[in-house]
């Protein structure tokens, strides 16, 4: 890597826990059209897992995500072990100022969980030291985390945003789909037709009504629903209502059995 770096060359960073599909490629790809250099890491990170159950079924798919990366606009693959990551030990010695962002959504639902995330990615800048690092609106408020962990930390490196590839019923693609049986992975696609609706009545202006709407059509369909929320698409502020001179993003969280999935729009 200093090498590259020493010939001017740009690197491309894309952090993942593998289990990879298109939503994937896609960043791979964006990375690659600006950078000459791109950088994968497939790592299923343990101190961003609150539930043991969800880590142990996370789902590992080496062989072919290699496959699929030796196809893909990759340059290098950065697979490390729990000791390369920290060799120091998983205990964070001083929790990340994360603020409002760590208490609500995501950081209220899986406690812990963005300090991991924001544990993991700094250790890989520190050791990729890319020029940019790529991540998916897919997870918006991870987004939002990165970003300012990136601009206190690292502040040199730019973060780029991808938006989300969907399957063709509106499914995020994701890796946690692959856990899905038939019948759930058919009820699946409900979680973005209540995005689409929750966009489409923004001009009604009531979305009280529309979130519960939402819950009620997921609780039907057998959804156990963490949240429908509305924020403020720079700050993540909840929001009761519409807001119309503002840009905002609508976020669901929900289960379908044991298998958490999270979406979100921008409106
Ligand atoms: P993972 O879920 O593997 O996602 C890796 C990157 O791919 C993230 O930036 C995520 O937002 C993006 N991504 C996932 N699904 C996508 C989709 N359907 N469309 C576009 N981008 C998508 O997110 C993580 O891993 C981890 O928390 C990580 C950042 C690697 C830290 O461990």
């Amino acid at each position: 890597m200093q090498q590259v770096r020493s010939e001017g060359k740009s690197i491309g960073f894309i952090p993942t826990m593998g289990a990879l599909h298109e939503g994937h490629i896609s960043l791979i790809s964006l990375a690659a059209q600006a950078n000459t250099v791109t950088v994968c890491s497939i790592f299923v990170n343990p101190t961003q897992f609150n539930n043991a159950e969800d880590l142990a079924k996370y789902p590992r798919t080496t062989e072919q995500d290699i496959d699929l990366l030796t196809r893909a606009d990759c340059d290098v693959l950065y697979l490390p072990n729990v000791a390369d990551v920290y060799p120091n030990g998983t205990t964070l010695a001083t929790p990340y100022p994360l603020g409002y962002l760590d208490t609500i959504l995501e950081g209220a639902y899986r406690p812990g969980h963005f300090q991991g995330v924001a544990q993991v990615v700094d250790r890989f800048l520190e050791i990729v030291q890319p020029d940019t690092l790529y991540l998916g609106r897919k997870d918006y408020q991870q987004c939002m985390v990165l970003k300012h962990i990136a601009t206190l930390k690292h502040p040199a490196i730019n973060v780029a945003f991808s938006p989300t590839l969907r399957e063709p019923d509106g499914l995020a693609m994701s890796s946690r789909n692959r856990r899905l049986t038939e019948p759930q992975r058919a009820l699946a696609g409900v979680i973005y037709q209540c995005l689409i609706s929750i966009q489409g009545k923004r001009e009604e202006g009531n979305f009280a009504i529309v979130k519960k709407e939402c819950e009620e059509l997921l609780e039907k369909k057998g959804f156990r629903v963490d949240y429908v929320a509305l924020a403020d698409a720079d700050t993540l502020e909840l929001l009761e209502e519409y807001a119309p001179n503002r840009k905002m993003v609508a976020l669901i969280a929900a289960y379908i059995g044991n298998v958490r999935l999270i979406d979100n729009i921008e409106l």
